[in-house]
């Protein structure tokens, strides 16, 4: 039996050698994200940056005997963030500060906006190529930002990046699976819009229970889109989802690494560069979006939608817009 786990625990199935770097590794985030990604046998060589700590994980998570070389990078080294960045695959951004009780992501934007467009100008000096999978909120505004950064350095590839709306769709899932007392790992629920209360919209209309009485649903619909709030409350001052988040974002990495490996059918929501509503000036919206060996490989559209949805779209779109071009003028001035 043990002979079994340790074959498969040492051997790498993988075809190909995934290099991962975590930027804010050292965080609420960074930590469990980085121990999920350690976890991952798609991931051969992980890189974890930060301003404090980044060594300690690093050290920490090198024990565990997974396929894998974990080495931490720090700010204070010279050349720190430029060897965790060198020929990544994929990068993964939890860099900045998480909300406190009564705060929106918004609130974060005047600190985290300037984190997240160093962060980007970094990667596009060193990592061109790579995924970016953005994390830090406001993700309505820090994808633009990360955008508007590649696009000035002349190497903004739309397929390559993504702002990560998987712990929505992962509490989507669990939430509705408690108000109908299902199993929530069959419960599939598309997420679309943005990363950000109102702009949050969970199609209940498009699972098998869309004939769910209103109030229950209305109920549901508010839950799903102030989750996060929930956990804020509940850590009263100490962050915002960590856990959770973490494995949502390890859970989008793995798909995203799945993509570039060329297997088939990998389709997750994300927050990406989209033709959707373009023509009413927003520029990313999050939708399901099957992934490939260059990345992004089709968007979804939205599919049918009930009225009620359609509302909440509408309401969305005026919010979004708004968090998008907040983003795109913050590097633009
Ligand atoms: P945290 O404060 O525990 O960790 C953030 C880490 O980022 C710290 O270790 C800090 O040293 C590091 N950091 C700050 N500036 C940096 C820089 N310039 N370079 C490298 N590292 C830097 O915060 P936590 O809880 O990990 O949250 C991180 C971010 O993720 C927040 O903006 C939060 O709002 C966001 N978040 C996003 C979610 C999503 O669904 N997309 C869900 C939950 C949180």
């Amino acid at each position: 039996m043990f002979a079994k786990v340790a074959k498969r625990a040492f051997s790498s199935s993988t075809a190909n050698p995934y290099k991962v770097t975590v930027l804010g590794a050292g965080g609420g985030i960074g930590q469990p994200l980085s121990l999920l990604l350690k976890l991952n046998h798609k991931v051969t060589d992980l890189r974890l940056y930060d301003l404090k700590g980044a060594a300690g994980v690093a050290a920490d998570l090198s024990h565990i005997p997974t396929n894998s070389v974990v080495k931490g990078f720090s700010a204070d080294a010279q050349d720190g963030i430029k060897n965790a960045l060198k020929d990544t695959d994929v990068v993964l951004i939890p860099a900045g500060v998480p909300r406190k009780p009564g705060m929106t992501r918004d609130d974060l934007f005047s600190i985290n906006a300037s984190i997240v467009r160093d962060l980007a100008t970094a990667c596009a000096e060193n990592a061109p190529h790579a995924s970016i999978l953005v994390i830090s909120n406001p993700v309505n505004s820090t994808v633009p930002i990360v955008a508007e950064v590649l696009k000035s350095k002349g190497v903004y590839n739309p397929k390559k990046l993504f702002g990560v709306t998987t712990l929505d769709v992962i509490r989507a899932s669990r939430f509705i699976s408690e108000v109908s007392g299902t199993n929530p790992t069959t419960e599939k629920v598309n997420v679309i819009g943005g990363h950000s209360g109102i702009t949050i919209i969970p199609l209940i209309s498009q699972t098998k229970h869309k004939l769910m009485e209103k109030e229950k649903r209305d109920a549901l619909i508010h839950r799903i889109q102030f989750g996060g709030d929930e956990v804020v409350k509940a850590k009263n001052g100490a962050g915002s989802a960590t856990l959770s988040m973490a494995q949502a974002g390890a859970r989008f990495a793995n798909s995203v690494l799945a993509g570039l490996e060329g297997e088939a059918d990998v389709i997750e929501p994300s927050f990406v560069d989209s033709p959707l509503f373009k023509s009413e000036g927003i520029e990313f919206f999050a939708s399901p979006v099957k992934l490939g060996p260059q990345g992004v490989e089709k968007i979804y559209s939205i599919g049918e939608i009930s009225p009620e949805e359609q509302e909440l779209l509408d309401k969305c779109k005026e919010t979004l817009k708004k968090n998008i071009e907040k983003g795109t003028a913050f590097v633009k001035s």
